[in-house]
């Protein structure tokens, strides 16, 4: 529980799926509220995780909620779209979303944008917590690893859980090696 109630436990699940070392860079797309950034930024000591949203509300946000990180150098915000971002190539360990369509809808532009991001052995996580009148949550795992293929990425693992309000599926992939590397 915190001051703005219970936090949905879909935030801890992925957040525990995040192969986290302590001086990771790691960039959460479609930040929101900012929770799962909390989550990360307690696991990190020369770290830093980066949250961006395009929406500058949810942004001001995860500002309130993260104070403390932020001040302590393990946080930091950017309003923006992820394809707008102008960090270098390769400059995150770990990239992950949870319930951000975009890659879904905009894979040309949001997958390829993560890729150029994150770093040759670093790893992208994708999850989503799917009503029930939705489809079944296998559904995710298979599209995203179907996509994410596609995109130049190999699935390392995936996972399903099934937890209140709504069951949840994640991706986690790394960068394919290119063709013709040993
Ligand atoms: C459904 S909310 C999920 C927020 C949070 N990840 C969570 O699970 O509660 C999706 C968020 O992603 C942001 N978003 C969507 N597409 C984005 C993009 N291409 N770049 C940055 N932010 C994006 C939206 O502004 C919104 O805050």
């Amino acid at each position: 529980m915190n001051k703005a109630g219970p936090i949905s436990p879909r935030f801890a699940w992925m957040a525990a799926l995040l192969p986290l070392e302590p001086d990771h860079r790691v960039l959460e797309v479609g930040c929101g509220h900012g929770i799962a950034l909390g989550l990360v930024a307690e696991r990190l000591t020369s770290g830093m995780v980066t949250g961006v949203d395009r929406s500058a509300k949810m942004i001001a946000a995860a500002a309130r909620r993260n104070a403390a990180h932020i001040e302590a150098g393990r946080l930091r915000l950017r309003t923006a779209s992820l394809h707008e971002l102008a960090d270098d190539p390769g400059s995150f360990d770990v990239v992950f979303a949870m319930n951000v369509a975009a890659f879904r809808t905009r894979p040309e532009r949001d997958l390829v944008a993560a890729r150029d991001l994150l770093a040759p052995n670093g790893t992208l996580c994708l999850s989503a917590q799917q009503p029930p009148w939705g489809k079944h949550e296998r559904t995710f795992t298979d599209d995203t690893t179907a996509l994410l293929k596609k995109y130049g990425f190999i699935v390392i693992n995936w996972y399903h859980e099934d937890m209140a309000p709504h069951p949840t599926g994640a991706v986690i992939a790394r960068i394919a090696p290119a063709p013709d590397s040993p």
